[in-house]
């Protein structure tokens, strides 16, 4: 979800206003994922990197999390939407942390859709936490280092229960992943787009869902294998 601080430049408006904007593209975008069958929709709302931004604004953006998370939690728990958060929970204050256990508590049990919020995720973070777990299993001799694979790997991650992405949406105009779910987006389809992140709406979405709907998603594989397949 890029874009919020130049959507508050080019209006002359302080960078906070751009970030209490992009949480209307927030609800909209979820309440139209959950229309359209998504089953999983995870937003990037904060990186590791993202603490490198001036005190004022981290607090700030972690203030917009709580108020937002306080102010919806009841409206996702109506519409059957199960809410995770994935990150590095320590590096949040108490309130949050609190706020986001009791919300995830609540919403535990909902079978629509899943929305799962990157908080001081990075991925690069989370591949290490998954390779400390491994070598934690192989130095206490539960785990041989030949039988590690990909599933090893894989079960050590935050989104270990979730399927692979299949879209990667990035609004903003950058063309790239800024240390997303690396490993999870291996295989995903990729759209970019310059509409910043508070003028994102379902029409926008439309138009990415639009795009993966003529993606031929091949995982290595030739088109004439497919198309065998198929028949
Ligand atoms: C994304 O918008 C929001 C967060 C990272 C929290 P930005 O704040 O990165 O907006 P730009 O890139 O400055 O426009
Ligand atoms: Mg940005």
């Amino acid at each position: 979800m890029d874009g919020n601080g130049r959507w508050a430049r080019k209006r002359a408006l302080p960078r906070h206003v751009g970030h209490r904007s992009g949480v209307k593209s927030v609800r909209e975008i979820v309440e139209t994922a959950a229309k359209r069958g998504v089953k999983y929709l995870t937003l990037f709302a904060f990186s590791s990197e993202n603490f490198k931004r001036p005190r004022d604004e981290v607090s700030m953006l972690m203030a917009l999390f709580l108020e937002s998370l306080q102010r919806e939690v009841e409206e996702l728990h109506k519409n059957n939407v199960r809410l995770r958060c994935v990150g590095a929970r320590d590096r949040l204050n108490l309130a949050l942390t609190e706020k986001i256990s009791a919300a995830e508590a609540l919403t535990a049990d909902n079978d629509g859709l899943t929305l799962v919020l990157a908080v001081a995720y990075g991925g690069r973070w989370d591949i290490v936490n998954s390779t400390r777990r491994i070598a934690e299993r192989v130095a206490a001799g539960e785990l041989d280092p030949d039988d590690i694979d990909e599933t090893t790997v894989e079960s050590g991650l935050e989104l270990r229960d979730l399927p692979d992405p299949d879209l990667l949406i990035r609004t903003g105009g950058e063309k790239r992943i800024s240390n997303f779910l690396l490993w999870n987006l291996a295989y995903s389809e990729m759209w970019f787009t310059d509409v910043l992140w508070p003028d994102f709406r379902q029409r926008d979405f439309d138009d990415a869902l639009e795009f993966f709907g003529k993606r031929q998603r091949r995982f290595g594989s030739t088109p004439e294998q497919l198309e065998a397949v198929k028949c």
